[in-house]
């Protein structure tokens, strides 16, 4: 047992849609959030770059004492995550697109998939691909400008409505029955996504998957908080506290590093 806290860490103000689930599912658990806005987006920067990014939001994280460390990006995840792994002594979660759920259950034979540059252009995703979805078509697309938009508070904003209509039509043009979301950003975007989708698109994300295994996680290593006080929460950025503040909605204080 353990009341050290889990951090989590994404390139910016995304990973919250994590925060959110593992809170959900753990609300025993003290978090320390890290939302590296100052470097977002992450997708279209190279791979060592974001092993670097990643390294240092790690040591963040640890010296605030994490016990465990969630990093709530799947770009970080598919370029730095076998590299945290090797390198520090405590367990690391990550995060892909749910291709499998999706790929198993469309009856089209056609799902979408919307992630990041860095992502789509990964070897583990290239590997889950083939994986599960070799015998199905998938519509990968590329979601340019979607972090910088939210990054920037426009998240409800005519810009973004262009710009997912764009992203949206050779996807609903190819008949997917399935949309997955492949990065932490974009589960705020599901109200916009419902309006601009017919209604047999389902959309899907791997936040409470990623919480399950937390859980599972800290479970294994006895690492699982026991106490019933209340949890504390501290969030971090490394860019500008008012998007984060909003999107989580809490009462908490945000402190800029
Ligand atoms: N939330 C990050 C992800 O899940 C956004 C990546 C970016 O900063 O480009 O991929």
């Amino acid at each position: 047992m353990s009341t050290k806290p889990i951090g989590i860490f994404d390139s910016g103000v995304g990973g919250t849609s994590i925060w959110k689930e593992i809170h959900k599912l753990l609300p025993n658990e003290n978090t320390i959030y890290l939302a590296d806005s100052i470097n977002a987006p992450y997708g279209p920067k190279g791979k060592n770059t974001i092993i670097d990014l990643s390294i240092k939001n790690t040591d963040f994280l640890l010296d605030k004492g994490a016990k465990l460390i969630v990093v709530a990006c799947n770009t970080a995840t598919t370029s730095a995550i076998d590299y945290l792994r090797n390198h520090y002594d405590i367990p690391f979660i990550g995060i892909e697109p749910a291709i499998k759920p999706a790929a198993l259950k469309t009856q089209t034979g056609a799902i979408g998939i919307l992630a990041t540059k860095g992502t789509l252009s990964s070897e583990l995703f290239s590997r889950t691909s083939s994986l599960f979805a070799s015998n199905i078509k998938v519509i990968e697309q590329n979601g340019d400008g979607i972090v910088e938009l939210i990054e920037s508070g426009k998240l409800y904003s005519n810009e973004m409505k262009a710009l997912l209509l764009t992203y949206l039509k050779p996807m609903i043009e190819a008949n997917i029955d399935y949309l997955v979301l492949g990065c932490t950003h974009y589960p705020y975007l599901i109200p916009l996504l419902i309006d601009l989708t017919p209604n047999n698109i389902k959309i899907i994300d791997s936040g409470a998957a990623v919480a399950k295994q937390c859980k599972a996680i800290l479970e294994k290593y006895r690492l699982i908080n026991n106490l019933n006080s209340v949890a504390n929460f501290e969030f971090y950025t490394t860019g500008s506290s008012n998007v984060l503040a909003s999107l989580v909605n809490e009462n908490v204080v945000i402190q800029k590093i």
